[in-house]
């Protein structure tokens, strides 16, 4: 078999993301990460350090070298777009990190570029192969929730938002530029081919004034699916990362770890029960647990799950060798920036935004 062409990489932006493409995703021999820039000159120390050989006196130097094939932007959001353009211009295939831009308006205009100059374009949604993403989105496609009519997406902490740039607006900053973007695509990609129809968002301001530091987001979706996505950094008690109901049964995943569980309706009994139960909150019969024989539980296997980032980095060496489509196009992205844009609308006017994204 003839040898498959390696194509390299440089970064810009060497902090904790640079660092990860580095370390912890790209692992695949068909893309390595050998150049840097970073305009803080001990993160290019560091860079060095891990193994990428080439530190760049600036990004022109970086931009210029025509060994580089792939530039990897991973600087804070507000230098994503002028970064992106300029890597498009000197004819380089380009990954941004998420969110990709600022504002729909500033992606409308690096996809502008990337269609004049012809480069790849791609947005490091690494999410969507989250190991927790995919056990969810596998249980949901096997049917045996039934039609599922809502799920839940939630991911809490009580630390507040990380020091440095995501606490400005001007940066880009907030949660739902940072992990909002993550968890909308999620649920983007499970209901691909369909609409986003309303959506309804309130912002938290428990600790910080200038940017959200957690929002919670109903978006609901033109086949009737009901979605809330809640991002929190001042929950002492973890939410639950999933929960996912369907006419059938239920799915619950408490955190990463996948070590989720189904609970179903028995094949042979999906009949409800007349049953009175007595709680501290007195009788009830429709919040009564069902009785064990009318109900199967099914144990998720964590071991069955796992994160394969590297798809993103083998997905692009395909696409540059000319095989396959992107993992993640720029128009799928825009769809995030629009339900983003129209989240922040609800939030502002404390209206329902009804849409067609
Ligand atoms: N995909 C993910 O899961 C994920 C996770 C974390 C961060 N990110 C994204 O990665 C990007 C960087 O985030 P981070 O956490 O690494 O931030 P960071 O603050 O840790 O690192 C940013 C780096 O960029 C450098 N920098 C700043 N301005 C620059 C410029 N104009 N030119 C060159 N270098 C510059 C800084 O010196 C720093 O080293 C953000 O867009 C963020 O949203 C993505």
């Amino acid at each position: 078999m003839a040898t498959q062409k390696q194509y390299k990489a440089a970064l810009v932006g060497y902090g904790g993301m640079g660092r990860w493409h580095k370390q912890g995703i790209c692992k695949t021999d068909r893309v390595s990460i050998d150049g840097v820039y970073d305009i803080n000159p001990e993160r290019m120390d560091l860079a060095v350090q891990s193994g990428i050989h080439t530190a760049y006196p600036s990004y022109e130097a970086l931009l210029a070298d025509p060994t580089v094939d792939i530039v990897i932007v991973a600087t804070p959001n507000n230098f994503h777009k002028p970064q992106v353009c300029q890597a498009l211009e000197a004819g380089k295939a380009v990954i941004c990190e998420k969110p990709v831009a600022m504002s729909s308006q500033e992606l409308e205009e690096m996809m502008a570029v990337a269609e004049k100059t012809g480069s790849l374009f791609t947005i490091h949604q690494n999410r969507r192969a989250d190991a927790d993403f995919c056990a969810m989105k596998e249980t949901v496609e096997s049917g045996l929730l039934g039609k599922v009519f809502e799920i839940e997406s939630r991911v809490t902490g009580s630390r507040g938002i990380p020091q440095g740039w995501r606490q400005y607006a001007i940066a880009g900053g907030g949660m739902m530029l940072d992990w909002g973007v993550h968890l909308i695509d999620q649920l983007l990609v499970l209901m691909s081919g369909h609409k986003v129809t309303s959506i309804n968002c309130q912002m938290y301001h428990v600790a910080y004034e200038e940017c959200d530091d957690g929002f919670r987001l109903n978006m609901n979706f033109d086949t009737g699916l009901m979605t809330t996505i809640e991002v929190g950094t001042s929950h002492y008690i973890q939410a639950n990362r999933w929960y996912v109901c369907g006419d059938r049964g239920s799915l619950v995943i408490p955190d990463w770890s996948c070590n989720g569980r189904i609970v179903r309706a028995a094949e042979h009994q999906v009949t409800w029960e007349e049953e009175i139960i007595q709680t501290k909150a007195g009788p009830t019969k429709t919040m009564a647990p069902r009785a064990k024989d009318t109900i199967e539980e099914i144990t998720l296997d964590p071991d069955k799950y796992f994160s394969d980032y590297d798809i993103f980095y083998r997905n692009i060496a395909d696409v540059l060798d000319g095989n396959g489509e992107l993992r993640v196009k720029p128009w799928e992205a825009m769809r995030s920036m629009k339900v983003m844009e129209a989240a922040f609308a609800s939030d502002r006017s404390s209206q329902t935004i009804l849409c067609d994204i």
